[in-house]
């Protein structure tokens, strides 16, 4: 068996494989490594199969969607999971085979009702239902502790001590465990009466993740994440950095187009010499107007950067071929001490 563990802060996923017949399962992937997998398995000499998500996350972004778009590859998720994408639903006690491997599912609710523990023959990825030295929390949406103290204590911690833990999580840079040591030292395990373990559960007061919405967001629907948008309009855009805008704007050149596409008020305060203005959200109606040359070379900017190369993949997209971002935004022009132009829009 192969087995690669990958770290993404305080997410681990998991890149499982059958050496004789080079098929491969993914588990847990984040968005953040969505390219390390496939150049992984590739070096692994690995064909996806299946990729897995252990549960519905509410903290970081999956990739699964993504990866399971590879030929023959298959998305799968507990019954429950709210990801109507997902390929295949599992149930406890089913077991997907990967080649000569086999991985029997056992569902694990209670960090969320959709969560699964994977079971090797010597090991077993525990998702979030189980971490090195605490559980997932139950305080997210579809989690239940009533329902994890079942899972631990009914389903979990009966499988053999001797099995190594692999969790979706550890913030501490361990690797794994085995149930057995868990059983011994996992401060959590120790309330062994359902009462004391979910009042212990239900005791914690923590932060919500940081981008709980957007996690839900795009993990339930297959929707894509803010960052995504951006880097997918980047690829389709050549940026001009501050220096060469500048230099531009010095020479009075005039085959450039300086567009602002900030709100009016960002624009009046302050903005690049000589700029047109057309807010972002006005930039498809307003353009033919405003631009009827599609020849033209224009260079979209906003206060970070990242508006502007919405803005400038748009005009591409409406045939403004020599549209380009302003590699940085106003809030960097500013810092830099380059000029200023203040006042409304020139007619
Ligand atoms: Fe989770």
């Amino acid at each position: 068996m192969l087995f690669e563990q990958l770290r993404s802060g305080g997410c681990l996923s998991y890149l499982v494989g059958c050496e004789q017949t080079c098929a491969g399962v993914i588990v847990d992937p984040a968005l953040e490594l969505l390219d390390r997998y496939a150049a992984l398995a590739t070096e692994k000499g690995l064909r996806v199969r299946y990729v897995i998500d252990s549960h519905t996350h509410a903290d970081h972004f999956s990739a699964a969607r993504e990866l399971a778009r590879q030929p023959r590859a298959r998305m799968v998720m507990h019954r429950l999971a709210s990801a109507r994408f997902a390929d295949i639903r599992v149930d406890d006690g089913e077991r997907l085979v990967i080649g000569e491997l086999r991985i029997r599912l056992i569902h694990t609710p209670g960090h969320t009702d959709d969560s699964i523990c994977l079971v090797l023959p010597d090991r077993v990825l525990t998702g979030d239902t189980l971490l090195i030295g605490g559980t997932g929390r139950t305080d997210l949406p579809t989690g239940d502790p009533e329902a994890l103290y079942e899972s631990l204590f009914g389903k979990l911690l009966r499988l053999d001590d001797g099995l190594r833990v692999f969790p979706a999580h550890d913030y501490k840079g361990r690797t794994s465990s085995t149930l057995g040591a868990e059983k011994t030292e996992n401060p959590r395990l120790q309330r062994q009466e359902r009462a004391a373990f979910v009042e212990l559960m239900r005791g914690f007061d923590i932060a919500m993740p940081e981008h709980l919405t957007e996690a839900l967001r795009t993990n339930r629907t297959g929707g894509k994440t803010v960052k995504q948008l951006i880097a997918e309009a980047a690829r389709e855009v050549a940026f001009m950095g501050m220096e060469e805008v500048l230099a531009r704007i010095e020479s009075r050149a005039r085959d450039l187009v300086l567009l602002d596409v900030r709100e009016r008020e960002a624009f009046e305060a302050g903005h690049l010499p000589g700029a047109r203005h057309i807010p972002r959200g006005q930039v498809e109606l307003r353009v033919d107007k405003e631009l009827p040359d599609p020849t033209i070379r224009v260079l979209a900017y906003c206060q970070y950067g990242k508006i502007s190369t919405l803005a400038a993949a748009r005009l591409r997209t409406m045939g403004y071929t020599r549209a380009v971002a302003l590699d940085g935004g106003m809030e960097a022009w500013a810092q830099a001490g380059f000029p200023i132009e203040k006042g409304a829009t020139r007619p």
